[in-house]
């Protein structure tokens, strides 16, 4: 075959079809229906092949273009650095690795060490891996296990599924690694308990009681997203954390919280766990770590933690034997820099508190407005419009119909989303995460696009 020209739309549009395997879509419908081949992007806007333009409000369809489309001053950096030197592995180190991690480790009071890799699932794995070892080298082996919460997703390798409270997302991928004990979700608009008072304490209570029958000699860590996001955009109800927190040192477990969505600036903190009074001994970080203009992840810990992998030296199996080939690329850390410098000069975690709230308030008075919107619920800009189909009962909107309100959206040029192959039943939220550039104007189209597509869905 010839090579296909850039310009030939027709003839890319049929080769994606013909050739390429997308992420999370099932391709059937692809034989009637031409796949979306997205081809520029500037600041809010995308536009695809056939120039079509949209607003983006899930900054890249999953979390990840924190800083906007088409930011020259990111790819320079990149460009000028692929140049001098693009990639040596990690067992070396970087200059644009150790300045990053400088910048990063500043915005982290009482974490100190920062380990490169290029996906969250892969920065995830780190922690279960150093949790494992810390067990092995510790505790006898004892304290294996890592418990990860209902509703959270950390990931899509075997392991990360796991420790997946998702089980859509996890069917038919067992059977799983053992070792990973589930708790409680802390929704607290689907209560699970009989009484409404101290929500918070009482997912702790429930979480406590999960550990003593386990036995917390046997636990190691928990693994948690600060605000859980693909399972419905949860904001943890109050005490919560705290009440978490008291569980780590009473039981001495670790506290993993994962921050590949929350993370640099997405709640309006340049880490979501900040919003909250505790002190996590491992933070996993990678969608807007460089808002997508490089792959990249980290897993950043304690010197506490650091410290036990070099406690014997003389024992070549004492150290932290792990890999990642492409943690070595300096692109990430470069971008991840220039990422860090636009938030700041920009003033990116304010706007990102201001037009979330100023969203808020519209998103309440569509509440106010849509018998079908149940509840609405997030921080800074992570939104979710969670639909139902009786407001008394809180039962589930269809999931197709949720679909239908998304795609209505997209007709009118705006891109949304929605809770997908999640929680059974559950798929029924509306998910929004603009760049934290957006401004009040594409507040307003976005949130005229989803009151113009409930009222054309559900009259
Ligand atoms: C909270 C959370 N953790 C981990 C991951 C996995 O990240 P990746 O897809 O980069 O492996 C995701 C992806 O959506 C996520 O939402």
């Amino acid at each position: 075959m010839d090579a296909l020209h850039t310009n030939d739309i027709d003839a890319i549009i049929e080769t994606d079809r013909a050739r390429v395997w997308h992420h999370l879509v099932q391709h059937k419908p692809f034989e009637t229906v031409d796949p979306r081949i997205m081809v520029e992007g500037k600041g809010m806007k995308v536009w695809d092949a056939r120039g079509t333009e949209f607003l983006d409000a899930v900054s890249g369809g999953v979390w990840t273009v924190n800083v906007g489309y088409g930011r020259e001053r990111i790819a320079n950096a990149v460009r000028d650095q692929l140049v001098k030197l693009n990639y040596f592995a990690g067992s070396a180190g970087s200059i644009p690795g150790s300045i990053f991690a400088e910048m990063l480790i500043s915005k982290m009071p009482g974490l100190s060490r920062v380990y490169y890799s290029n996906s969250g699932s892969e920065a995830n794995e780190k922690v279960f891996k150093l949790v494992r070892q810390i067990s092995h080298n510790k505790y006898n082996g004892k304290k294996y296990k890592i418990l990860y919460r209902d509703r959270d997703y950390h990931g899509t390798t075997i392991t990360t599924l796991s420790a997946g409270g998702q089980q859509e997302r996890n069917a038919q991928y067992g059977p799983y690694t053992p070792g990973f004990v589930a708790i409680p979700h802390c929704l607290e608009y689907h209560n699970q308990y009989d009484s409404d008072l101290d929500y918070g304490p009482q997912v702790v209570a429930a979480t406590e009681e999960i550990i003593l029958r386990e036995g917390p000699e046997t636990i190691g860590a928990m693994c948690l997203e600060p605000i859980t996001a693909g399972g419905g955009v949860i904001p943890p109800p109050a005490g919560y954390w705290e009440g978490m927190s008291a569980l780590c040192r009473k039981y001495n477990i670790l506290m993993h919280i994962d921050e590949v969505v929350c993370g640099l600036g997405r709640t309006g903190t340049w880490f979501g766990y900040q919003h909250y009074d505790i002190q996590p001994d491992f933070v996993t970080m990678a969608k807007g770590v460089a808002s997508g203009y490089a792959a990249i992840s980290c897993m950043v810990t304690t010197e506490a933690v650091f410290d036990m992998f070099k406690e014997n030296p003389d024992d070549k199996m004492s150290y932290f034997r792990d890999i990642s080939t492409f943690g070595g690329c300096t692109a990430g850390p470069t971008a991840g820099i220039e990422n860090i410098k636009i938030i700041e000069e920009e003033g990116l975690l304010e706007n990102c508190i201001a037009m979330g709230d100023y969203c808020m308030g519209l998103l309440e008075a569509l509440k106010a407005k849509h018998e079908v919107v149940g509840d609405v619920r997030g921080k800074g800009l992570f939104l979710g419009v969670e639909l139902v189909s009786d407001r008394a009962t809180k039962a589930s909107m269809d999931e197709k119909k949720v679909a239908a309100v998304t795609a209505h959206c997209m007709d009118q040029g705006v891109i949304i989303g929605m809770t997908n192959r999640s929680v059974p039943g559950f798929n029924n939220t509306l998910c929004l995460s603009p760049a934290l550039i957006c401004t009040k104007a594409d507040i307003d189209q976005i949130v005229g696009s989803i009151d113009k597509a409930l009222t054309d869905v559900f009259g």
